[in-house]
């Protein structure tokens, strides 16, 4: 039976992808780390995990009655985890749009008997993997990015020789009201 790695996430819009690579060469030389591409960085939602393929179309359906609303997001932290090697860069302020999308989908998932995430929710874009001088201390981005937005998806990640590629399965847009 096909598998498939999926997650709920952010898709950033071409400027913010952009902004968000440049720091991630730079977090990424400082934690002696590799940066994400460009086109793989995003902000995870709910990790769902392996699927059936079949399964799939359950979660797309899921993400279709996500009802959020349309916010900016203000990234302005930057920081690691040590265990998985990782820095990345967060919002110091919680957002409740975010918040609410998060645990719509958390909820939708439940609702549908997919298994809940262990861990709590913590906001946050991976920049660098594989990093030998990750540091656990958040401190202050000198060059903090703001972003709209206005979309959340479904997304299959792939490993590939050189780290995880990912494919977009479904967006749907923030409507509000
Ligand atoms: P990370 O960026 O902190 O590594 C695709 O792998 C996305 O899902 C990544 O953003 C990753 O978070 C997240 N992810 C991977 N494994 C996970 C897990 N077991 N629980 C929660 N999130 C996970």
């Amino acid at each position: 039976m096909p598998h498939s790695r999926v997650f709920f996430a952010l898709p950033p819009p071409l400027a913010v992808s952009e902004a968000l690579g440049r720091l991630a060469v730079t977090l990424a030389r400082r934690a002696q780390g590799r940066a994400t591409r460009d086109d793989s960085i995003h902000l995870t939602l709910a990790f769902v995990g392996e699927v059936e393929a079949a399964h799939v179309e359950r979660l797309v359906a899921i993400g279709a009655r996500v009802a959020g609303v349309p916010f900016d997001l203000v990234l302005d932290t930057v920081g690691g985890f040590r265990r998985a090697r990782v820095a990345w860069l967060a919002p110091s302020v919680a957002s409740p749009a975010l918040r609410d999308l998060q645990q719509a989908i958390a909820d939708g998932l439940a609702a549908e008997g997919f298994a809940r995430e262990a861990r709590p929710f913590a906001a946050h874009v991976t920049l660098a993997r594989h990093c030998k001088a990750v540091t656990g201390d958040a401190v202050t981005c000198e060059t903090p990015v703001t972003w709209p937005v206005r979309h959340f998806a479904l997304w299959q990640s792939r490993d590939e020789a050189l780290g995880a590629r990912y494919r977009e399965i479904a967006r749907w847009t923030l409507r509000g009201g």
